[in-house]
């Protein structure tokens, strides 16, 4: 159509893959050169082709003025068809064969008959472009007005106090097809159990090794948990808190100045039969102790059995070559005959003793599903999201920066959360403890939850748990986390230069830390409490906001099958009440402690909670940021993640016990599961 007298261009554009992303509407577009030249309207269609599909690239060739210079800004414009007509656009290209590409990575929603107009990287600072670009600005202003609409919040489950929601979850936060097509096909095995149950069981387990016939068959879609290996072994037993799924509870003795005062240890019985030659204070005093309590399930009784709910203290020692071992366990807070301390052989027998292992781990793993996975990881950043697209648009740097950490994650707390939460969901037919104790643990818990405290050294200092050796999830820990920071704290200071005035300057940072802080409903603890006026306390928000949806959680999640899956190793329940004194058990009788309904019932629960469906951390699902001098950053971030990997798999090498769970490998960008 036209000859050698014009400019050629490449237009390329990515639909979404939000749900309804696709569009039947014509698009229009116009380009602006950097003086400001604008192009005549170009439709994008392509003769009998199906254009803006779901997930699909379509590429377009448009001719304008020979004249016409570099393409510094489009403007995209939509008609009004009626039914399937909303446009989701990822990524707009404009590529012409001897200049560099103009991206346009958008993300949005393109409203109807309103022409949109975007810089090239549509990667600005809020009051650049109201002082540079009145008009944009509008345009920018208008669409956080709809964003707050679409992402309207409550509390969760509207109870006062718990983090914030949506109250409806906006499709473009809803899975990719083939995600979901992933969590069906999990979810089926459900359905196989029930058979594997009617075919291989009567109402009981005849022993511990009877347990293992449901992981065997040509019908059985389990495999063997690896917590099945040692789990009835003391040194196992205390690895599950150095390496299980509540790995984060653990505290150092010395650093709290002793054990708390209603658990009146042993402590010269324990010093004569595993110390190695010291008194306990020596070791309290070479920082060999350390211990858990579980002082929060105090009170409840459990939905289960209608009994007080066990709130145990157990103590641990680090011996000379570095094992952990535990030395006492007492099932109650409150210390009395008919609540003694427990301890292993040869103090006590050691059925004696795994019993009360046993009703620990109930503590361990019911305080675990609400408080550390669902509340630390899942809510929290629920909360923090929800509030981000209320106040940060699209178009903003950290919006670029963020997004990628974000996938899924309110889509799984919509939909997801169900399977824990529903009246027939996990923390009613599987947990010990309840759906409602569980609400209420978690609201409690909310109400000291401090944002900072998650920051990755300080959680170290608090616990006290410096000296904790083979602690792998903190050394595993420390490596992404210093990656992560590494990134966001470079990426912050080139979007915002060397001085934090600019920071100050960007409204709508700040009126995200204040819904984020807000004195009613908002998350405690959050640096700046309110105002980021250092970059340092947003990078350190930010940082701590990634490590949880990736590192915390993946240490929080990925392995519940593993641990989980063998339920000696880490029951959910147990029949019976815990025990009030040392009288002495068979070994039946602790098998018969396992039912096997909830046993059956547990394996499917940590298969689909242990899935993996989405992109490693630093590989995105999706490109948001293309502008050279951040995009240099994240290639650092990947290079550094490398180099973790590496040194990971280096690390679990020499490992008695390798923990592969936070190897940049399996770690996710984000929360989808
Ligand atoms: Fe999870």
């Amino acid at each position: 159509m036209f000859g050698g007298g014009h400019k050629k261009f490449r237009v390329k554009v990515t639909t979404g893959k939000a749900k309804g992303a696709g569009t039947n509407a014509t698009i229009n577009i116009k380009l602006i050169d950097h003086e400001g030249s604008v192009s005549e309207s170009h439709v994008l269609d392509k003769w009998l082709h199906n254009d803006f599909e779901y997930g699909k690239i379509d590429s377009y060739t448009i001719y304008v003025e020979k004249n016409f210079g570099q393409c510094e800004h489009i403007i995209l414009h939509r008609d009004e068809v009626g039914l399937n007509d909303s446009w989701y656009v990822e990524h707009v290209t404009v590529e012409h064969e001897t200049e560099a590409d103009a991206h346009f990575p958008l993300s949005r929603w393109l409203p109807a008959n309103t022409e949109m107009q975007f810089k090239k990287f549509d990667s600005q600072l809020p009051q650049v472009v109201k002082k540079e670009h009145p008009e944009v600005y509008q345009q920018r202003q208008n669409e956080l007005d709809q964003k707050k609409k679409d992402f309207a919040y409550a509390p969760i489950a509207n109870k006062e106090g718990m983090p914030r929601t949506v109250t409806s979850l906006p499709p473009e936060e809803t899975f990719h097809r083939n995600y979901i097509f992933d969590l069906l096909e999990t979810k089926f095995t459900g359905v196989i159990s029930q058979y594997l149950k009617k075919m291989r069981y009567e109402d009981e387990f005849a022993s511990f090794d009877d347990m293992y016939k449901v992981y065997y068959g040509p019908l059985s879609p389990f495999t063997v948990p690896a917590g099945h290996s040692g789990w009835r072994t003391d040194e196992k037993f205390a690895r599950l808190r150095l390496t299980g799924p509540n790995c984060t509870v653990i505290r150092g003795v010395k650093k709290d100045g002793g054990l708390p005062t209603n658990f009146p240890v042993d402590k010269d019985n324990l010093a004569k039969h595993f110390m190695e030659g010291q008194s306990f204070q020596q070791a309290q005093d070479a920082d060999r102790l350390f211990y858990i309590d579980f002082k929060d399930l105090d009170g409840y009784i459990a939905k289960s059995s209608g009994k007080p709910m066990v709130a145990p203290l157990a103590l641990f020692y680090a011996r000379m070559d570095g094992t952990l071992i535990p030395l006492a366990i007492q099932l109650f807070q409150k210390n009395a005959d008919n609540n003694p301390i427990f301890y292993p052989p040869p103090i006590d027998d050691e059925k004696v003793w795994c019993h009360a292992k046993f009703w620990f781990g109930v503590a361990d793993s019911n305080y675990h599903e609400p408080v550390t996975h669902l509340l630390q990881t899942h809510l929290v950043a629920g909360d923090f999201i929800t509030c981000f697209h209320h106040m940060i648009s699209p178009s903003h740097p950290v919006y670029k920066l963020m997004l990628p950490h974000f996938i899924y994650l309110l889509n799984i707390n919509t939909d997801g959360m169900p399977v824990l939460t529903a009246d027939d969901g996990a923390f009613n037919k599987i947990l010990t403890f309840g759906l409602e104790n569980c609400y209420d643990l978690m609201h409690k818990k909310y109400k000291t939850f401090e944002l900072k405290n998650a920051y990755l050294k300080t959680d170290k200092e608090i616990r006290g748990v410096e000296n904790l050796p083979n602690y792998h999830y903190m050394e595993d820990s420390e490596a992404i986390f210093e990656a992560i920071e590494n990134y966001i704290t470079s990426t912050i200071k080139t979007i915002y230069g060397d001085g934090d005035k600019n920071l100050e300057d960007d409204f709508e940072m700040q009126n995200f830390a204040k819904l984020l802080c807000d004195k009613t409903d908002g998350m405690r603890g959050v640096w700046g409490d309110g105002a980021f006026t250092k970059l340092d306390d947003l990078s350190k928000t930010l940082s701590t906001m990634v490590f949880i949806l990736s590192n915390v959680h993946a240490a929080a999640n990925f392995n519940q099958y593993d641990e989980y899956g063998y339920p000696p190793n880490l029951p959910f329940r147990l029949d019976g009440a815990p025990p009030t004194d040392k009288s002495p058990v068979t070994e039946d009788f602790l098998v018969k402690l396992f039912d096997v309904n909830v046993t059956l019932e547990t394996l499917d629960l940590g298969r689909t909670l242990s899935l993996q469906g989405t992109n490693k951390i630093g590989i995105y699902e999706t490109h948001y940021e293309f502008k050279p001098e951040i995009f240099q950053h994240y290639l650092n971030f990947i290079q550094a993640l490398e180099k973790v990997s590496d040194e990971n798999d280096a690390k679990n090498a020499k490992r008695s016990y390798p923990y592969i769970w936070l190897s940049p490998k399996i770690v996710p960008n984000s929360i989808s599961i």
